[in-house]
């Protein structure tokens, strides 16, 4: 191996080469892509993060040169000078940005060798997830990866330039903090100087972001990492990144309008599209009405079509008692539909099955129809239901009946799960929606007890407070999400900001007073002291750059993410540690909770 010197220095990046370089003498550093020997001559595909450029030897120039490059093989590392030219007749690469020209080397250092790579270092990788976790380091020298990393470096760079010229303030909030109550498990970390007590990671920046309001700083900004120990999916990571912002004296018209105009400019400079601003705003009963979901998909139709009036009284028992029993029965019409096999409908019913869903009836308006519930009605109480639904000729009717959440779940996904089988949705479509007025309080049938939809910092609507003892489900937050193409980007609400709503809060949520004191006496105590009226929002920053860059997988977006079972692979997270390091931290494994 060569030592790296200080007139080895790149003078380009091996990418950036044309035939504007023609004539000039450079020096790239990079790795050896490729090594092809044809006799006298070898060339090598150089490799860093901008591309590939051809390096040309020829035995008869200097042969310890020559020598070198016979011996360098696939992730080596070079360091070459020479001088640029153009390639020969013949010999132009069109499929390469760098393939007008080639560099004629004089000067060849080997920096460092290479054993075999597991997995070959070229874009689109097929190989297994596993393996590229593990050599992580490898995989992101991938040029997909290299360009998604370098995706994201610019997009949270328009993020830090749009709000510093909106006139927000990047500050730092602390990542060891009193547990947020943003609806997930903490991670909690082990304090060595208060034995027996935790901080817990940040969930999000909640309460500091809310706290730098009240002292002052009127706009916040921050790219905040944030930790939820929640079950890991393709959009879900237990670490992941917000953008953060909370601004004072202002509304949801303030709010809604900033973020289209971020939005508006990462499309711009990053995606060179026009975005149409403002989006459309729907509220949370009309998109669970419509589409059965909060974070609609509205690329595609098939909306969900209320049939509980028009089978109350049917003579299909399924129907009409799930209505009695308050239930709902909807229905999705599937343009085209009825060429779908019963083989393709049973792996549909298996599909709403995992929302809770007992079955899916069907009917199929094909010239001979078929149906798994036409048996049990009239004729004019299935004409009844195809013409509310809108069916026409080919089309397939899906219907679940059970009671409105299941229903609302099953059919959401159904309709997503059949758009996306069905190739129903556009390419390079983007649909930004606003969804308000989610509920502030959530039923959870299995504690039996409220929890907050958002937080509970989020602010009542007005309207709806003399609910707010009497009926606290149907009480509607000033609370809004960002969605795009189906997914939940961000979210935020305005805040509640005195003390006595906090209170009313707290009291609706069933957090006593002294509880309220223990976990947010601060909190109370600070809203004495002239808070603003004040909201905000956060991003799911990886969410946004995987959206863009076409990935449903955010961790195709993140440098070192974790897997499915939140560990880290490649440096091997989680590990037990050492009994001294316990000690000093006064903790005490138990090793039959272990096995749990
Ligand atoms: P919320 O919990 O809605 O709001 O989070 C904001 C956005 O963060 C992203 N997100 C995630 N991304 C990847 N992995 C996760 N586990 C994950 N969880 C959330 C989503 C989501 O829309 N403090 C409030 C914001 C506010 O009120 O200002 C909050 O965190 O894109």
């Amino acid at each position: 191996m060569e030592t790296f010197e200080k007139n080895d220095k790149r003078t380009h990046y091996c990418g950036t080469l044309s035939a504007a370089n023609a004539g000039e003498h450079v020096c790239v550093l990079g790795w050896c892509q490729r090594q092809r020997d044809l006799g006298g001559l070898i060339f090598i595909d150089l490799r860093d993060r901008t591309g590939i450029v051809q390096l040309a030897f020829d035995e008869n120039t200097d042969k310890v040169v020559f020598d070198k490059a016979f011996s360098a093989r696939s992730e080596f590392v070079l360091c070459a000078k020479g001088v640029v030219r153009p390639r020969g007749e013949g010999a132009v690469n069109d499929q390469l940005a760098t393939g007008q020209i080639e560099i004629a080397v004089e000067d060849l250092k080997v920096l460092s060798d290479a054993k075999t790579p597991p997995f070959p270092i070229v874009e689109n990788s097929t190989t297994n997830s596993e393996t590229r976790m593990l050599y992580r380091f490898l995989d992101l020298r991938r040029p997909d990866m290299q360009y998604n990393i370098m995706a994201r470096s610019r997009i949270s760079g328009i993020a830090r330039q749009y709000f510093a010229e909106n006139g927000f303030i990047d500050i730092e909030t602390p990542t060891l903090i009193k547990p947020t109550p943003e609806g997930a498990r903490d991670y909690l970390v082990p304090s060595r100087v208060h034995p027996g007590c935790f901080y817990a990671l940040p969930q999000s920046p909640q309460l500091y972001k809310q706290m730098l309001m009240y002292a002052g700083f009127d706009r916040y900004f921050q790219i905040a990492r944030c930790y939820r120990d929640e079950d890991l999916r393709a959009d879900r990571q237990p670490e992941f990144t917000q953008i953060d912002l909370e601004m004072s004296f202002a509304d949801e018209e303030d709010i809604i309008r900033l973020n289209e105009g971020f939005l508006k400019r990462v499309f711009q400079d990053f995606m060179q599209l026009p975005l149409e601003t403002p989006f459309p705003r729907i509220t949370y009963a009309e998109a669970m009405r419509r589409f059965g979901s909060d974070k609609p998909d509205t690329r595609f139709g098939m909306e969900l079509c209320d049939l509980s009036h028009v089978v109350k009284d049917c003579g299909f028992s399924v129907f009409a008692d799930c209505v009695k029993n308050g239930g709902s029965v909807r229905g999705i019409n599937v343009p085209g539909g009825a060429s779908m096999s019963r083989k393709e409908i049973d792996s549909l019913t298996e599909f709403v099955k995992t929302y809770g869903a007992k079955g899916l009836a069907w009917y199929k308006n094909a010239s001979t129809p078929s149906s798994s519930f036409a048996k049990f009605l009239s004729e004019e109480e299935t004409n009844s239901i195809l013409h509310t639904i809108g069916a026409g000729a080919g089309d397939l009717v899906l219907i679940v009946a059970a009671k409105d959440k299941v229903v609302f779940d099953s059919l959401g996904a159904l309709r997503c799960e059949i758009a996306k089988r069905l190739s129903m949705i556009e390419k390079g479509r983007y649909d930004f929606l606003w969804v308000t007025e989610f509920p502030l309080f959530e039923y959870d049938e299995e504690d039996g007890r409220y929890y907050s939809k958002h937080h509970p910092f989020t602010m009542p609507m007005e309207e709806d407070m003399e609910k707010l003892t009497s009926d606290p489900g149907a009480v509607r937050s000033r609370a809004y999400d960002i969605v795009l193409n189906g997914t939940e980007l961000g979210g935020g609400s305005v805040r509640v900001h005195t003390v006595e709503r906090q209170k009313q809060m707290f009291a609706a949520l069933g957090i006593s007073e002294k509880e309220a004191e223990e976990k947010f006496g601060f909190l109370l105590r600070a809203l004495h002291y002239g808070i603003p009226p004040h909201l905000g929002l956060a991003f799911g920053l990886d969410r946004l750059v995987a959206l863009l860059l076409g990935t449903e997988d955010i961790r195709e977006v993140i440098a070192f993410p974790k897997v499915q079972n939140a560990s880290e692979p490649m440096s091997g997270c989680p590990s037990a540690p050492d009994d001294a390091a316990l000690e000093e931290l006064s903790l005490q494994i138990c090793t039959e909770m272990e096995n749990i």
